[in-house]
């Protein structure tokens, strides 16, 4: 690889709080993963510590159709050592590395339970989680809160929604609620990647298709992944509908009831005791 664009990367990396990248052997990963990933060595950039403030980077628009983000979709094993979302938190700092810091009043990171078994990813903030900081706090939270807590006790679980944790694929409110871009995710996707890898959840329930198309880097569509297991590097993951979308008149009974169906097996992979196999739902 060009020097340049490698210490491009390693800079990109200590900007979002990185500060060792592990590189995995030259492999048949090789050929899925960016080509940084294949050089058959650990490369530990020297960076000043702490942290400095992050630059502004200027990201020039998009245009036209992209690839999903591919560093977030691969298995591109990046985490500082002793990572915890308390660090991750103060990495992203007063965050000004894409355009949506512009529009934010606050960059909601997650909430929930920081030892949850069951993390609930969804694609980015709106004005009111904007407003007050904590994501699916508007109407298709309430709808999720609903969906958690009413599957949960009628499946015989005393699971509640703080005892899981909830974030979003980008933590800055997209302007006019827009669907966020590929370089958004890809940028803000290393927290998330973070987050995920702090919170080791037995599961990872995917809400829509612009969060399953993030984590799983496929153009499929939410109707195709929904209802069927997934992996994000070990942790299984399952698609289902956007809360957002169950609200719209339009969505119809057969979504509504596909996306309690979805929900049920997640809980009951999750906090079936014993435990059973990711075949048995
Ligand atoms: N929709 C999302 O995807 N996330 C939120 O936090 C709220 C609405």
């Amino acid at each position: 690889m060009d020097r340049d664009l490698l210490k491009q990367y390693l800079e990109f990396y200590r900007d979002l709080g990185v500060k060792s990248v592990f590189v995995e052997p030259r492999t048949a990963r090789a050929s899925a993963a960016p080509s940084v990933v294949a050089a058959p060595a650990v490369v530990t950039p020297k960076v000043p510590a702490p942290v400095p403030p992050a630059p502004r980077i200027e990201v020039p628009a998009m245009s036209g159709p992209t690839e999903m983000p591919k560093l977030f979709a691969s298995d591109f094993p990046v985490s500082p050592d002793n990572d915890s979302l308390v660090k991750i938190q103060e990495d992203m700092g007063d965050c000004q590395r894409c355009r949506l810091c512009k529009g934010r009043k606050t960059i909601v990171f997650g909430s929930g339970n920081d030892r949850a078994r069951l993390v609930f990813v969804g694609e980015g903030p709106g004005a009111d989680e904007d407003a007050q900081g904590l994501p699916f706090v508007g109407r298709a939270g309430q709808l999720l809160t609903q969906m958690i807590d009413n599957t949960s006790g009628k499946e015989g679980f005393a699971i509640r929604r703080p005892d899981v944790y909830i974030c979003n694929v980008v933590k800055c409110r997209p302007p006019e609620n827009r669907a966020p871009e590929p370089d958004e995710m890809e940028i803000c996707g290393q927290f998330l990647s973070r987050q995920l890898m702090v919170l080791k959840p037995r599961a990872i329930c995917a809400l829509g298709g612009t969060a399953s198309k993030a984590l799983l880097g496929t153009k499929e569509g939410i109707t195709k992944l929904r209802g069927k297991w997934h992996m994000w590097r070990e942790i299984p993951v399952m698609p289902t509908y956007h809360p957002s979308y169950l609200l719209r008149p339009t969505s119809g009974q057969t979504a509504k009831r596909e996306a309690w169906e979805d929900l049920k097996k997640v809980l009951h992979y999750v906090y079936d005791d014993p435990p059973r196999p990711l075949s048995d739902f």
